[in-house]
């Protein structure tokens, strides 16, 4: 297997990735920003198939319209140049000042509506540059104190415009499906939609479920102290995972936007592993746009840019590399049975199965000895983990 990126692998970036200039709340920039020109070529020459935006990425907030179409021709000239395609577009409605209280649910009704229209123009964008998926990273919609919002109001405005939209890009025939992007808290204190689970509930109360899956975000999922590949492996199981933003985090902390498998490199393992292979006939379980969400350390200069964003792939190749040798391997096949993993695939009733049925056998109950069931017998669990341990670490 190959660990030089091809486009074949479907790898993308958010331009405000690679274009991150280093401030922090604590310090100013330490690189100077990335031009979207540059941004593709380099890109392109990485190896990646995709940039992704959010509108103030690609022309600054409050652009006339003249200055915003120039940056959108020159991002689809460098678009036409390289080949790199756009998968994905977002709308930012956290970082203008009059987003301070989110868009969607701001408490200030002039405030939501313009975060509306914000959002249908960059929609007309997105659909004309053919991204197929929409994301909405709700990263203002929350609050710091429980008296100043409040939820359920909130979350009836949420609706409202994820609804508004869904009707827009089915009158308008867009080929656009919506990306919700759980974050349990930072910039607000808390977030609305918090973890994906919160969010695929959410999804169910809308009025067109199927146009709206998820985003997570692995640093996410992991500051709220959630197994990330457990949550997956849900989003997957419910149809909704629509798009991932791959990166890495180290605990329940500030989000840290690392390189992905720079964090929990165990867990990022069997994400790899689930996405390549976690499908029923063991084939990919996910075939969308592998895209990185992190940030390059405020220590890097622009070198360092494109050291992270290339270390990016070639960790995900690795892993990849990694899995197939994990599933190729006939002592782990021994494992897996020994620790009967496959059999929870098996239905726990018989076909067609009645309560009669299940209370007239004698052995699942009346005859079965819970307490000598298992003869002091273990499942192996741990061995068959080290011996996933061994295949990350190549030492198998
Ligand atoms: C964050 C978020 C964002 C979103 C992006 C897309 O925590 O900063 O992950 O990076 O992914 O805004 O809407
Ligand atoms: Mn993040
Ligand atoms: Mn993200």
């Amino acid at each position: 297997m190959s660990l030089t990126p091809t486009k074949a692998d479907r790898f993308s970036f958010g331009l405000w990735t690679i274009g991150y200039n280093g401030t922090d709340p604590f310090g100013g920039p330490t690189r100077p920003d990335l031009d979207v020109v540059e941004a593709v070529t380099r890109l392109n020459d990485l190896g990646a198939y995709g940039l992704t935006f959010h509108d103030d990425d690609l022309f600054a907030f409050g652009s006339t319209d003249a200055e915003r179409q120039k940056q959108i021709d020159r991002l689809k000239q460098a678009l036409a140049d390289t080949g790199v395609i756009v998968p994905m577009v977002t709308t930012n409605l956290f970082s203008a000042p009059v987003f301070k209280d989110g868009g969607f649910t701001s408490n200030d009704r002039a405030v939501r509506r313009f975060a509306l229209r914000k959002v249908l123009r960059n929609l007309d964008l997105a659909a004309e540059l053919g991204a197929k998926t929409f994301v909405m990273w709700g990263g203002r919609e929350g609050a710091e104190y429980d008296s100043a919002k409040d939820v359920q109001a909130a979350l009836e405005r949420y609706r409202e415009a994820v609804n508004f939209l869904g009707d827009y890009v089915t009158d308008k025939g867009y080929d656009i499906r919506f990306a919700i992007e759980p974050k349990p808290n930072e910039p607000r204190g808390d977030i609305l939609l918090p973890t994906l689970g919160h969010a695929m509930a959410f999804i169910e109360t809308l009025e067109r479920p199927e146009l709206v899956g998820i985003n997570p975000e692995v640093g996410h999922e992991q500051m709220a102290g959630l197994n990330f590949t457990a949550g997956i492996a849900q989003a997957l199981y419910q149809g909704k995972l629509y798009h991932i933003d791959l990166n890495g985090q180290r605990g329940i902390k500030y989000d840290q936007d690392l390189v992905f498998g720079h964090g929990d490199l165990q867990n990022a393992f069997s994400l790899v592993d689930l996405l390549e292979h976690g499908g029923v006939n063991g084939g990919p379980a996910y075939d969308g746009p592998r895209h990185f969400d992190y940030k390059p350390s405020r220590t890097e200069d622009i070198m360092g840019v494109w050291d992270s964003a290339a270390a990016n792939m070639r960790m995900y190749l690795l892993l990849k590399e990694r899995a197939e040798a994990f599933r190729a391997d006939p002592e782990v096949q021994e494992a897996l049975a020994a620790a009967r993993v496959p059999e929870l695939r098996e239905p726990t009733l018989n076909p067609g199965e009645t309560v009669e049925q299940l209370l007239a056998d004698r052995s699942s109950y009346e005859d079965f000895d819970a307490d000598a069931y298992f003869g002091g017998k273990g499942f192996g669990f741990v061995r068959l983990q080290q011996l996933a341990v061994d295949h990350l670490m190549g030492a198998r």
